[in-house]
């Protein structure tokens, strides 16, 4: 059957193709560590699955309003005014089907054919297609390691000019666990009070997943005037270890969100009924579980840099939040494997795999082709055996 030009556009999410290689191994016996995966390996809170399973005995199985049900939009709005002071009304947040499905309807929304939109890279895989898909140009910058893969304020500036209709920010960053400071996010923020026409899409998946010190405030809290022309995505995802639930969220002015809307109305409708009840627990519920949850994962992300110190060929910089690291692999690249120098990260990634039996993520994707992304959502245990085993994979090379 013909297949639409539009499917010549995009290409399959390289992290999604991660795990089906490691879905496919496992099948075949093989065991594999999978540093690959991009979701937290805790459960959902127990107090989230209750609200569910009320939710469902109280006979939450019908369709609700396309953007949300009330209760869980009221969530969303505590939710901005306690973690980041914000005020939104309610006709101002919808629900979508994750996160993802919230950058999704907002680029539908607001970009159009040759917009061209700033992408700071290494960037998260899926922006650069969505925004294709929506007829938008990225403008790739790059923030390469030596910056804390960060854009200047400088780097901004310069990338703006009279066609640009967007900026996409995320911080904490995947790939790289990069956060901006709130000095670093000012400066960005004066740049962007410059170019009024410029939709900025601040994706704050992995706000919580902040290590060392205080949270930044919020870079419309920084830049009020911004609010205006920012559209705030979020998710209950990453934060409540709920990738499954696909439930995510978004903030924005009434008229944006209205758009959102209608495009979600003619895709999907609602997000699923019980998802938004359990969301509306995650937001505005007690918040216990996540200390506990966020001390793991800096104490992992010391583990992981510690090992990495300690590889030959490979350095890192100190990730500050999420749960990736972003090593370059640049110094392996001569090494041989198989009568061949390994070259690439691709190839890197394949030795590791077919060598060490660990699973990681090549950088091209992410446009850093020198390096590979590496999530330690996953247990001290497998964190321990993995790099073992990629030490004694890399001793065998020449
Ligand atoms: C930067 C970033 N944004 C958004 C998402 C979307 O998450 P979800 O659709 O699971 O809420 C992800 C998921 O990996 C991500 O890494």
């Amino acid at each position: 059957m013909r297949l639409s030009p539009r499917t010549k556009l995009v290409k399959p999410s390289a992290t999604l193709a991660v795990t089906t290689e490691v879905a496919r191994l496992r099948a075949t016996g093989v065991e594999v560590i999978d540093f690959g995966a991009g979701e937290p390996d805790f459960d959902t809170p127990q107090r989230i699955k209750d609200a569910a399973i009320r939710a469902l005995a109280a006979g939450a199985t019908r369709y609700t309003p396309v953007v949300g049900t009330k209760q869980v939009r009221q969530a969303v709005v505590a939710k901005l005014k306690r973690v980041n002071d914000l005020d939104y009304a309610v006709d101002e947040t919808m629900v979508t089907c994750g996160g993802k499905h919230a950058l999704y309807n907002a680029f539908q929304a607001l970009f159009g054919d040759g917009d061209e939109v700033v992408l700071p890279a290494p960037f998260w895989v899926s922006y650069a297609d969505m925004l294709v898909l929506a007829g938008a140009q990225p403008k790739i910058v790059h923030a390469p390691a030596s910056q804390g893969f960060k854009l200047t304020a400088e780097q901004l500036a310069d990338a703006l000019d009279a066609r640009s209709r967007g900026v996409i920010l995320n911080s904490p960053s995947n790939p790289t666990g990069a956060a901006y400071s709130q000095a670093e996010l000012q400066t960005l923020a004066d740049v962007l009070i410059a170019y009024p026409d410029v939709a900025i899409v601040v994706d704050d998946v992995y706000e919580m997943l902040f290590f060392d010190g205080p949270r930044p405030a919020h870079l419309l809290k920084l830049a009020p005037e911004l609010r205006e022309r920012t559209v705030i995505v979020n998710s209950v995802s990453k934060t409540y270890a709920m990738t499954g639930w696909r439930l995510g969220y978004a903030a924005a002015p009434a008229g944006v969100i209205k758009a959102m809307g209608t495009i979600q109305g003619q895709s999907t409708s609602n997000p699923t009924a019980l998802a938004q009840a359990a969301a509306a627990e995650a937001l505005a519920g007690p918040q216990d579980e996540l200390p506990a949850m966020i001390d793991e994962f800096r104490w992992r992300r010391d583990y992981v840099l510690d090992r990495f110190a300690r590889l030959d060929g490979v350095s890192c910089v100190k990730p500050e939040g999420a749960f990736y690291a972003f090593p370059d692999v640049s110094g392996l690249f001569p090494r041989r494997w198989r009568d061949q120098p390994l070259g690439n990260a691709s190839r890197v990634c394949e030795f590791l795999l077919a060598e060490a039996r660990v699973a990681l993520v090549a950088g091209d994707d992410f446009a850093a082709p020198n390096h590979i992304r590496m999530s330690y959502a996953t247990s001290r245990e497998n964190l321990a055996s993995g790099f073992d085993a990629i030490e004694r994979a890399l001793a065998t090379l020449r």
